[in-house]
């Protein structure tokens, strides 16, 4: 598909009627949700080629004013069977790109750049017995992936997905998806009592509150879930947050035994941050 940019060219010389620019890798938005003034979901038509393992990201943007692509890396949130494809977004209020897509509506055109890649994939860990979705803000993206994949269930006997914002709104994406899953009819008959779901606040009053460092550390967290002390040859982890957030998930998994992985060898923990920079 391409994505056609009507320009009104009104040189002496040219004729007033629109040139087309064509531009490749473009997809068409088909629907978008609001969720907070600071963030969205929306979904796009899916190229037929389109291959990636739950979990990756991939390049998207727009046109640039320079006319070149203005991009950045998105997680998929959508699992692979989807035929289309979803992303959870920031708004970010300056932001190159995010202060232009907030405004994305279903028939709009985004650039999507079809080479998946990322470590948050189920290769990159050892086989286990559960596995723990660390996320906070829109960390959570990867994750609605891989929680809404056959594949997890059928490697990990319990899935556990603690997400953490500062408020409860924040949640909201989060939980309507989880609370989806289990009459989902494609997914729904795997995640049926072995997906646990620990939503926790920061900044506003909720049932669950605390960091999901100190919720693990503190044993508040398995006290909880009912589950038994994190050990390295039951426990896989994937992380995904701000900087501060993965630095200081890694010191904590690492205390409890856990190696990280990568593609090439896989371990007990992986890590992708959420995005780059330290505060908007
Ligand atoms: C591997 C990877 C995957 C990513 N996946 C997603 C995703 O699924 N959803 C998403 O919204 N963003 C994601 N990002 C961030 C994304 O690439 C952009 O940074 C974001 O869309 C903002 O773009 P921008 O041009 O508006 O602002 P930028 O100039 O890119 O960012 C400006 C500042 O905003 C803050 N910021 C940027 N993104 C976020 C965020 N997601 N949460 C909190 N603060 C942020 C940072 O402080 C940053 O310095 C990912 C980044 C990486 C590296
Ligand atoms: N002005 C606003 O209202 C507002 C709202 C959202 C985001 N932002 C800005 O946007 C940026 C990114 O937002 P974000 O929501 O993705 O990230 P964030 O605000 O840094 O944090 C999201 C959640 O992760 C927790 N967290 C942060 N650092 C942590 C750490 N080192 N260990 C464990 N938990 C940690 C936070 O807890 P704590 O609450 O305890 O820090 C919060 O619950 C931030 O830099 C922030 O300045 C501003």
């Amino acid at each position: 598909m391409t994505l056609d940019l009507t320009l009104n060219v009104t040189t002496e010389n040219a004729p007033a009627a629109p040139a087309k620019v064509t531009m490749p890798d473009a997809q068409t938005v088909t629907s978008v949700r609001h969720w907070t003034d600071s963030l969205f979901s929306f979904r796009v038509s899916r190229p037929q080629t389109l291959r990636f393992r739950s979990g990756e990201f991939v390049m998207i943007g727009l046109p640039g004013d320079n006319g070149k692509p203005l991009l950045r890396a998105y997680s998929i949130a959508s699992p692979n069977w989807d035929e289309e494809l979803e992303f959870y977004s920031i708004k970010v209020p300056d932001g190159p790109l995010t202060s232009r897509l907030q405004h994305i509506k279903p028939g709009d055109q985004i650039i999507l750049r079809p080479k998946p890649v990322g470590t948050l994939v189920l290769d990159a860990l050892l086989p286990g017995k559960r596995l723990w979705f660390l996320a906070t803000g829109t960390g959570l993206a990867p994750f609605a992936s891989l929680m809404r994949d056959p594949e997890t269930y059928e490697r990990y006997e319990q899935v556990v997905m603690m997400h953490t914002c500062r408020t409860a709104a924040e949640l909201e994406y989060g939980r309507k998806l989880v609370e989806s899953l289990e009459s989902d009819p494609l997914i729904g008959e795997f995640v049926a009592g072995r997906l646990l779901y620990y939503p926790t606040t920061t900044r506003e009053d909720s049932p669950f509150m605390g960091r999901i460092t100190d919720n693990l550390t503190s044993g508040k967290a398995l006290a909880d879930l009912d589950l038994p002390p994190i050990d390295p040859a039951n426990d896989r982890a994937m992380v995904c947050g701000s900087l501060a957030f993965n630095q200081d998930v890694k010191e904590v998994l690492e205390g409890f035994g856990l190696r990280e992985g990568a593609n090439s060898e896989p371990r007990e923990y992986v890590v992708e941050k959420a995005f780059v920079g330290d505060g908007v």
